[in-house]
């Protein structure tokens, strides 16, 4: 080596890029695992689409918190769509083509010639980009910098219905459209008596294998194991029916879950902390606080939480199912009602009167909660959920039972092993109606011996567990920032 190369070898900084793909669950996710960084001396660039940077922005609590970092900034790359463009799930896939046409030929840019290149004046060490961005694992390679993927949906899912997709295409098990959704997958390791049809990625039901999820997932089956690292929010007791399996293909996984758990703490013992006032959330929308006020006045695990999260919606119909299911329970509820989450027109009249009254006495309507604060009240005992992996993860590091809803993606994964795996909820996919949901909420809310409120206490303890000093996720945590530092030198 000789002197040049010495100076840059020792001049270059641990400099990682996350590139999370632009919907609020997997921005808040990448913004904790972010923080986390910048708190071990890393320097982190936070790349947005910008159609979700800038409602992330005007969110003053995410500014004012990631401004007291030196070594963060936030970069923005154009996807041609409209600002601020309400997203549900059925416009995943135009948002996904937005960056896919726009997107991604400036991001090689920027990497390999422009401002992050070798040769820039800060240059990249590490990409962490979302694990489906699989062109991210190209350009990495082209650049000549390491990567690491970020998977923000569930290992579970990841496991059965995406590193196992291309198998069960060979095998014919994919697709099936909504024929015998009963039969059990036998040709995914380690589930082989737990997912059926029904419970994999509902891409699956599809009946063409040129739908572009199914393309888009068949890449992604393809490019992570490509890379040098892979980071779950999961923690090894949870998933130890899968870990074993993705560690065949993915040796290098880094579990490092409850992400907002080990984040929160982190923070609360760091002396930089926020405020309590400024909370942790990085949260995209405006949180109504004054749910945490009603909640005071509910007796412990007396309320039910109701939330599809960000993407899911739900017709009329279905709406009015869930509502009368709710109120027969007799539950207080807490519920979110994100706007634009009901399907056509959302007009009043069509509501029976008496589930109005009801809800006036039993009942807390919001457009969007403070979701960790809410899960960790000690008023709420159950959560109606679409069981996003976020909104699963939450609720099992706070011990609340479920019933699960799942609409797509990842939620029919997550339903079936928060029902057959972790024993701590019911899953009602597939079906909608009121005396299911009553009898649902009933049953992981009744009963001093409620064998879900008993495993749901368990998973939590051992959540807790794992972010302690020790904990296997605080390790996994460790080991990825001396990774991230070897793989800079
Ligand atoms: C979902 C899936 O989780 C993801 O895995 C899938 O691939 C795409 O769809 P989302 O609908 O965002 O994403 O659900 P979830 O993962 O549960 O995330 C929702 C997040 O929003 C949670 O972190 C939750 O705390 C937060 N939230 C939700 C709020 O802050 N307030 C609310 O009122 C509701």
């Amino acid at each position: 080596m000789n002197q040049n190369d010495q100076q840059n070898t020792t001049t270059i900084q641990p400099h990682v890029l996350i590139f999370p793909i632009p919907f609020q669950g997997p921005v808040n996710c990448a913004l904790k695992l972010a923080e986390l960084l910048c708190l071990s001396g890393i320097n982190v660039t936070f790349l947005n689409t910008e159609h979700i940077h800038g409602p992330l922005l005007r969110h003053t609590q995410v500014l004012s918190r990631f401004s007291r970092y030196p070594n963060f900034k936030f970069d923005t790359v154009p996807d041609g769509l409209e600002h601020e463009k309400p997203v549900s799930g059925d416009g995943f896939m135009e948002v996904m083509d937005a960056v896919d046409k726009v997107s991604k030929p400036l991001f090689r840019e920027m990497m390999v010639s422009g401002k992050w290149s070798r040769i820039s004046e800060r240059p990249v060490t590490v990409m962490i980009p979302d694990a489906c961005f699989s062109f991210a694992v190209d350009v990495a390679v082209e650049a000549g910098v390491q990567v690491v993927c970020f998977e923000t949906v569930s290992p579970c899912c990841m496991w059965t219905s995406y590193l196992n997709l291309p198998t069960l295409i060979e095998a014919g098990d994919v697709p099936f459209e909504d024929n015998d959704l009963d039969r059990l997958i036998t040709t995914v390791p380690g589930t082989e008596h737990v997912i059926r049809r029904r419970d994999l990625g509902s891409f699956c039901r599809s009946n063409d294998l040129s739908d572009p999820v199914i393309e888009l997932i068949v890449k992604e089956a393809k490019s992570v194991p490509r890379a040098q690292g892979l980071i779950l929010n999961t923690f090894e007791e949870l998933d130890s029916l899968i870990l074993p399996h993705m560690r065949k293909l993915c040796p290098n996984i880094y579990t490092i879950g409850p992400l907002h758990t080990l984040h929160k703490t982190r923070l609360t013992t760091n002396p930089t902390q926020p405020s309590q006032e400024t909370g942790f959330s990085n949260s995209v929308w405006k949180e109504d606080r004054t749910c945490l006020s009603w909640l005071d006045k509910h007796d412990p695990k007396t309320v039910i939480y109701v939330s599809i999260g960000s993407l899911a919606t739900m017709t009329v119909e279905q709406l009015v199912e869930i509502w009368y299911g709710v109120v027969n329970s007799e539950k207080p509820f807490l519920w979110v009602r994100r706007p634009g989450s009901i399907v056509g027109e959302y007009d009043e009249s069509r509501i029976p009167a008496e589930l109005l009254e009801r809800t006036k006495e039993i009942g807390c309507i919001v457009d969007w909660a403070p979701q960790e604060d809410v899960l960790a009240h000690q008023a709420i005992g159950g959560f109606l959920t679409h069981s996003g992996w976020n909104s699963t993860i939450e609720s099992i590091a706070e011990g609340v039972p479920m019933v699960c809803w799942p609409y797509f993606v990842d939620q029919q994964v997550n339903s079936r092993f928060v029902e057959a795996v972790w024993k701590m909820g019911v899953d009602m996919k597939d079906t909608c109606d009121r005396v299911r949901v009553e009898k649902a909420v009933r049953g992981i809310m009744d009963s001093k011996d409620n064998v879900f409120a008993q495993s749901a206490n368990t998973w939590a303890n051992l959540a807790h567990e794992s972010i302690s000093k020790t904990g296997s996720s605080s390790t996994h945590l460790g080991r990825l920032v001396d990774d991230i530092l070897a793989m800079s030198s």
